[in-house]
């Protein structure tokens, strides 16, 4: 077997400049199905603009960006995501400033894009409830999100990614915004939605499990 069977995403030779200012320089990884990799580096070492190329709201200079792809067909293959808009690519995106609507309620903001889709409101009523137990806010699916504290409408952010089931999950310091006792709860959280693994579909998003903590930027992108 080669070293690289199930990769869902390949990067190859991602360079990126900003003006006069190469922020990535030839950044090439792979990423496996189930593997929760994380990116380490100091602040402004272009972390938020590799997972932004990712997802595709920015394009590289140089290199490419190749994902598992369900064709219509309904065969999987690896393409070249290149033109592709983030809306198609088969990912979801927390942002580090994560914006929930909000003229929403909890349950209508995951719901949204489940409705955009056309899924059954029934099959949507399943879906929503799951991730709000996941991340436990289960009790605030009526509250207003304005009415949420920082580290609840975090959660709700992450529950509104996930209940799309996407293939990948991109998360950009998903607990920068919460202060100390929040992020240890959160911590605590994602050891019990490890616990909850094999009964959920959100399973597939092994939270604190196959960590692999890839201090690929501050390798290459050292000054
Ligand atoms: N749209 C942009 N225009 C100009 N410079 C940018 C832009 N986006 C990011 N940068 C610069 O690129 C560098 C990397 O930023 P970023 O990817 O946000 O870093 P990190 O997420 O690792 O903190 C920073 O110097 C930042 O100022
Ligand atoms: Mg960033």
């Amino acid at each position: 077997m080669s070293g690289k069977e199930n990769i869902i995403i390949d990067i190859e030779h991602l360079s990126k400049s900003f003006g006069d200012k190469q922020v990535l320089k030839d950044i090439s990884l792979y990423i496996r199905k189930g593997e929760f990799v994380t990116l380490l580096g100091p602040s402004g070492c272009g972390k938020t603009t590799l997972l932004r190329m990712i997802a595709g709201f920015l394009q590289p200079d140089e290199g490419k960006i190749m994902m598992e792809w369900d064709n219509r067909g309904g065969k999987t293959e690896f393409r070249d995501v290149a033109g592709i808009p983030p809306h198609q690519r088969p990912l979801n995106t927390v942002f580090q400033r994560y914006a929930l609507f909000p003229h929403l309620d909890v349950y209508d903001n995951i719901a949204f894009g489940l409705k955009l889709k056309g899924v059954p409101k029934d099959e949507i009523d399943i879906r929503v409830r799951k991730v709000l137990k996941l991340v436990s806010m289960s009790d605030y699916e009526d509250r207003d999100v304005d009415s949420l504290s920082g580290g609840q409408q975090q959660r709700v952010a992450i529950a509104r990614a996930i209940v799309n089931q996407p293939k990948v999950l991109l998360l950009d310091e998903p607990l920068a915004a919460l202060d100390l006792k929040m992020r240890q709860d959160m911590q605590t959280e994602r050891h019990h939605s490890r616990d909850e693994r094999g009964k959920d579909p959100a399973d597939r998003y092994p939270y604190g499990h196959l960590q692999r903590t890839c201090q690929l930027l501050r390798r290459r992108l050292h000054r």
